[in-house]
């Protein structure tokens, strides 16, 4: 996020191919659909592990009519330091992380403290797909079918204690699966492990999901594979990846971009039109596969269900 402003990211990188991509699948799908065939697709890593997803419902309620984002460009322009810090090299790399074994280990001011097989959590609470849009604070956002449980779900069956008041939330450091947590000549792009965390009462907003799927299948590893964090009224940076720690905190967490460059992001991170980054303004974004700017709205359009949460806060200083 330091590396690239919006005004550097070339509209073909994020437009054209994925535009082009959308069609070509479409041409694909339509003409497989015409002669009544499956067309198989390069094998996943997921696929290779066979991996499969439990079943889930669609959540209509928590679904915007907006239009998807092509799977092509949610899948193959992202962040994801641990695999580098291009925007293609997610994908690029992403085979390289083994999703199975994995465990959560969700430990500190909770009385049920558990570690927890990726397979036994996804089969422990409730499936569901939800359509969100997630908005970068890089001034580009996405509208994706996620697939996941409820945090707020997790937390329950964990009992926080009353000293609980936040989550702090920990991804993987594995050098041999991520090549990017290997330092470079020029040192590490950021502090290992990538770390997140929210409020409690944010943690439990029924928003809040831990998402192990996306479009209708297993989650690809460049998008956080095989659990991350979705909260769609936050910037993309809070939406943590491949987590393998959750712990209950009586402390603010010290986030890995709030410690790496504390001057542009808070640890609150509501996408706030009206705040602008030091480096750039916040009032506009780019809907990736789409052409032109439309305005940002304040807690990316999810202020109805969260506003109230920051209530006689000034969120100028709590950015
Ligand atoms: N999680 C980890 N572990 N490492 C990262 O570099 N990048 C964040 C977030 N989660 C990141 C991460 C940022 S800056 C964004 S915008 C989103 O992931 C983008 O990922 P997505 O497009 O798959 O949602």
């Amino acid at each position: 996020m330091l590396i690239k402003r919006p005004s550097d990211i070339k509209p073909s990188e994020i437009t054209d191919e994925s535009v082009w991509k959308s069609r070509r699948d479409l041409l694909r799908g339509g003409a497989a659909a015409a002669l009544g065939i499956t067309v198989p697709s390069i094998m996943s890593p997921a696929m290779a592990q066979q991996i499969k997803l439990p079943p889930f419902k669609k959540n209509a309620a928590m679904a915007t009519d907006e239009e998807l984002t092509s799977r092509d460009a949610v899948t193959g322009y992202n962040n994801f330091y641990e695999f580098g810090l291009d925007k293609r090299d997610p994908a690029k790399f992403a085979d390289m992380l083994k999703t199975r074994p994995w465990t959560l280990e969700v430990t500190g001011e909770c009385e049920n403290a558990k570690t927890w097989d990726i397979d036994e959590l996804t089969t422990a609470f409730d499936l569901e797909e939800r359509i969100y849009r997630l908005r970068c604070v890089e001034a580009w956002s996405m509208v994706v079918p996620w697939i996941g449980f409820e945090l707020g779900a997790l937390i329950k069956a964990a009992k926080p204690t009353s000293k609980a008041k936040y989550v702090r939330m920990e991804t993987l450091v594995d050098p041999k699966m991520f090549p990017g947590q290997t330092p470079s000549l020029f040192g590490s792009s950021l502090n290992w492990p990538y770390v997140e965390g929210l409020r409690i009462d944010e943690a439990m907003n029924p928003l809040t999901i831990m998402a192990v799927g996306l479009y209708g299948d297993v989650i690809p590893n460049q998008n956080g594979a095989p659990i991350r964090l979705v909260v769609p009224w936050k910037y993309g940076f809070k939406s943590i990846k491949s987590i393998v720690k959750i712990e209950f905190t009586e402390d603010e967490p010290r986030s890995t971009w709030n410690v790496s460059a504390p001057r542009e992001y808070g640890f609150y991170a509501n996408v706030n039109p009206e705040v602008d980054h030091p480096r750039w303004s916040q009032a506009k974004e780019r809907r990736v596969g789409t052409i032109g700017k439309r305005k940002t709205l304040p807690f990316n359009g999810y202020g109805e269900q969260v506003a109230d949460l920051y209530a006689n806060m000034d969120l100028t200083k709590f950015y």
